[in-house]
Order: structure tokens, then C-alpha cells, then sequence
């Protein structure tokens, strides 16, 4: 049961259920470099701010990724492309190197999952632990774009615009 802040209880099955009609964009976020680099896939990237630029989203508090964010930390937004939901499934799975079947190289000293649909790199700014989870802003210094569709989640599947 998850509790409401009044105390109500509310079944867990009905806020995963409300949680899986979100359709969120897919995204690998990465930091560090060499053999010290991390990448995670996250389903809660959101446009925060147009100026100053931000982008957020929210990590589970026993991430591995988050112990390596602070502030000023340099990261990699790489938004999935349609028909890269193996890249997301990897970078969702513990125990393996998520980097050795993957297709990406190092920029800006970070990173780079190859064909994402947008490249960005960015400081994080804040962090706000909020239930289980942890939001993250970050202020976007680099970016690049190009055509296609992005990676869709929705009702626990991968999906495409298309
Ligand atoms: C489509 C999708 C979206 C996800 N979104 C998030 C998310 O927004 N935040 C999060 O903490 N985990 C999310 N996960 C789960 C993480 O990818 C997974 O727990 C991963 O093992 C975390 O890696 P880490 O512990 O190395 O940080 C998502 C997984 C998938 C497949």
C-alpha cells in the first residue's frame, strides 16, 4: 500500500497502473569516463526550464548512478531513438557491463550512446529527494539533434510514434 500524505492508504496496483499510462521518452543518462563510466536508462526526462536551460528527472534512491551525481557533475542526455529499446533494456539490467554491446564513444568527456535522437551535456544543479526517488536538474551546456522519432514507454512495452 502506498501512503498518501493525509494518511489514506492507496493501493500500490492502482498508482503502477496510473504510472503505466504515462508515455514517457526514453533516455540513457551517463556520467564518468574510462573505466570508471555509468549509464543508466531513465523514463522521467522532462523540459524544465527554457532559460536558464534545464532538463530534469528523478532516480531511485538506491541507484548506482545517483551516488556519482553531485553538484556541477558533468552528465550525457542521450534520448533513445525508435527501434533502440535493446540499448534501454540493457541499460536497465544490473550485473552486466551495459557498455560492451553498445555502440558509443567518448565526448566531452563523457558517454555518447551512438544514434541517440539528441545528445546533451549538462551539469547537474539540484537534487531533491522526493519518496523514493531523487530529482535531478541539470543546466544544459551542449547539445546536439537529428531527425527521426524517439523511444516510447508505455504500459511496461516499448513503442514508437511511427
Ligand atoms: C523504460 C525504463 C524507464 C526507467 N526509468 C527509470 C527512472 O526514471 N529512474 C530510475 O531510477 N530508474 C528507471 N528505470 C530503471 C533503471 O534503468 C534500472 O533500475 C537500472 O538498473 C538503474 O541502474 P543504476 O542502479 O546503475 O543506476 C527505468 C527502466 C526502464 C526499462
Amino acid at each position: 500500500m502506498v501512503e498518501k500524505d493525509e494518511g489514506t492508504p492507496l493501493p500500490e496496483a492502482t498508482v503502477k497502473a496510473v504510472f503505466g499510462q504515462i508515455a514517457t521518452a526514453v533516455t540513457v543518462v551517463t556520467a564518468g569516463r574510462g573505466s570508471e563510466r555509468y549509464g543508466a536508462t531513465i523514463g522521467t526526462l522532462g523540459a524544465l526550464s527554457l532559460d536558464p536551460p534545464l532538463l530534469m528527472f528523478a532516480l531511485k534512491q538506491d541507484s548506482s548512478l545517483l551516488q556519482r551525481l553531485a553538484a556541477g557533475s558533468p552528465i550525457g542526455i542521450n534520448l533513445l531513438a525508435s527501434g533502440q529499446q535493446d540499448i534501454a533494456r540493457r541499460f536497465a539490467t544490473a550485473g552486466i557491463d551495459r557498455f560492451a554491446m553498445t555502440r558509443w564513444c567518448e565526448e566531452h568527456g563523457l558517454p555518447r550512446v551512438d544514434d541517440a535522437l539528441v545528445w546533451a551535456v549538462a551539469r547537474v544543479r539540484d537534487r531533491l529527494a522526493l519518496g523514493d526517488h531523487v530529482v535531478i536538474t541539470t543546466r544544459i551546456d551542449h547539445v546536439e539533434t537529428r531527425t527521426g522519432s524517439p523511444l516510447i514507454y508505455w504500459q511496461r512495452q516499448f513503442a514508437s510514434l511511427a
